[in-house]
């Protein structure tokens, strides 16, 4: 069956630290589509859905730090863009826990067009003005070793 999220080239936001972890993000979402799909029962869904979460808080402080460090003229914009889809899923998170709501595929479907609209515009926005005007921050380079090396990187930020 097609993948929720089908990852291509025009998703790229031209700078490769940022791509990897979109791809990353975009597989854990698919994940997460297949876990529902699949049935395969509340805890390994929950489960799927801590990693999406986790991955994504962990992405979201690399791209501002990376804003920050770059002197990005637009990042209180775009932070505000990020806090408020970490609220909605935390929100979302405590609804699951007391029973209320399930991972449905109108969640999913909200995911993944939440993603395709952020990236096709906000951070291509950002892709574009860094490779205009970023220096790229020292510790970046760390960062994307860590992303290579482990693949799951977020331990990087702890
Ligand atoms: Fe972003």
């Amino acid at each position: 069956m097609a993948e929720l999220f089908q990852w291509s080239d025009e998703f790229s936001v031209g700078v490769d630290e940022i791509d990897d972890q979109h791809v990353e993000l975009v597989d854990l979402l698919n994940q997460l589509h297949a876990a529902v799909r699949e049935h395969r029962g509340s805890a390994a869904v929950r489960g799927t859905l801590d990693e999406l979460v986790d991955y994504t808080r962990t992405h979201f402080a690399a791209e501002e730090h990376m804003m920050r460090d770059s002197g990005y003229p637009d990042y209180a914009e775009h932070r505000v863009h990020h806090e408020a889809l970490i609220d909605q899923v935390r929100a979302l998170q405590q609804k699951l826990d007391s029973g209320e709501a399930s991972i449905t595929f109108e969640l999913l479907h909200f995911l993944r067009v939440w993603l395709m609209r952020h990236i096709g515009e906000s951070d291509k926005r950002f892709g574009a003005w860094y490779l205009e005007h970023g220096s790229q921050p020292e510790w970046v380079p760390e960062m994307r070793h860590a992303m290579t090396a482990h693949r799951r990187w977020w331990q990087f930020w702890r």
